[in-house]
């Protein structure tokens, strides 16, 4: 776009106007300064960036990057965006997660297998549109990070139905993660540390979940006699290499 000032005040204002329509074709500021602020963190860990990352100002055009028909983030795929050239420290990547908090539009959010240290789950509040989490193949700070979530899914994030935390998590399962107002559709919590007993937490009715799989964990005790009474949605769970009894 090139703008001549001297030409008087006419072309100016057109000049603007057009300024102005180029920036309703691409994506917000905000989005774009903190896709730009991922990208330094990139760098800054001695990792590859994806190649059409500030090429253009439109960062709906970027790959890994979902729009929604107007001109806000909608899903973001950042499965293993951190490829690493040299790694002497482990983790190598940390990442804080509020630099997600400018995507108020924000549907997906796809982390898996970054190996990175996610700090500061609290910065995923702000999401209230959040459909899809998947963290899996990574770790995180927070101890028990089941627990902090469970006021993100009855306060802000009503409409969270896909939540993947496999590898690397520990804690033990909390009571709101089999309650009747969980939104969530799909739990994946497999390989993972997790510890004690799921007695208790597998007797109230749940009608939302459809899969489960809390596979490779450390769990305890016994499975409810009639399954499909606890959780009648139920189409696959996946309790495989725990400490777990019944049928
Ligand atoms: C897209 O984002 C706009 C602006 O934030 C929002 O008003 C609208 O509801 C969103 N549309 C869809 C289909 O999600
Ligand atoms: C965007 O708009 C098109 C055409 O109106 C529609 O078919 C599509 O479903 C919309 N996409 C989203 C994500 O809302
Ligand atoms: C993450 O970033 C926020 C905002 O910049 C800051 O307040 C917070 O201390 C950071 N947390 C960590 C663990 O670095
Ligand atoms: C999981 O943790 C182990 C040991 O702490 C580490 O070696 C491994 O790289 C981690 N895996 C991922 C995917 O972060
Ligand atoms: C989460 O990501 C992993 C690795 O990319 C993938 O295998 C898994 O299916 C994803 N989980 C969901 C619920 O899509
Ligand atoms: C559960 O997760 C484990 C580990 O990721 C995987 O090997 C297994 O296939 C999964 N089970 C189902 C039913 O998807
Ligand atoms: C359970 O599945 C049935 C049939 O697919 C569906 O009609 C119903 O809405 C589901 N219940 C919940 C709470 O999702
Ligand atoms: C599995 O559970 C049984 C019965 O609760 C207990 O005796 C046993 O020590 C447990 N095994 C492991 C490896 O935790």
């Amino acid at each position: 776009m090139s703008c001549y000032f001297p030409l008087g005040t006419m072309l100016w204002v057109l000049c603007i106007l057009q300024f102005m329509l180029h920036m309703a074709g691409g994506c917000a500021i905000e989005e774009r300064i903190a896709l730009m602020r991922i990208r330094s963190l990139l760098v800054e860990a001695n990792s590859e960036v994806p190649a059409s990352w500030g090429l253009s100002d439109d960062c709906c055009s970027w790959e890994r990057v979902r729009c929604n028909n107007s001109t806000r983030v909608s899903g973001l795929n950042l499965d293993s965006v951190y490829v690493y050239q040299t790694c002497v420290r482990d983790p190598c990547w940390n990442l804080n997660l509020t630099i997600f908090s400018s995507f108020h539009e924000l549907q997906q959010l796809d982390l898996s297998w970054n190996s990175a240290l996610l700090q500061n789950f609290d910065g995923l509040e702000g999401l209230t549109k959040l459909r899809y989490l998947n963290l899996s193949g990574n770790s995180l700070v927070e101890n028990n990070i089941l627990e902090s979530l469970g006021p993100n899914l009855f306060g802000t994030q009503r409409h969270l139905q896909f939540l993947d935390l496999s590898n690397n998590f520990s804690g033990s399962l909390p009571n709101w993660m089999f309650t009747n107002e969980a939104p969530l559709l799909y739990l994946g919590l497999a390989h993972n540390s997790l510890v004690g007993s799921l007695d208790h937490l597998m007797w109230q009715q749940q009608s939302n979940l459809q899969k489960i799989n809390i596979s490779m964990n450390y769990f305890t005790g016994q499975l409810p006699m009639d399954i499909s009474s606890v959780f009648p949605n139920l189409t696959v769970l996946d309790p495989s290499y725990n400490n777990i009894s019944g049928h």
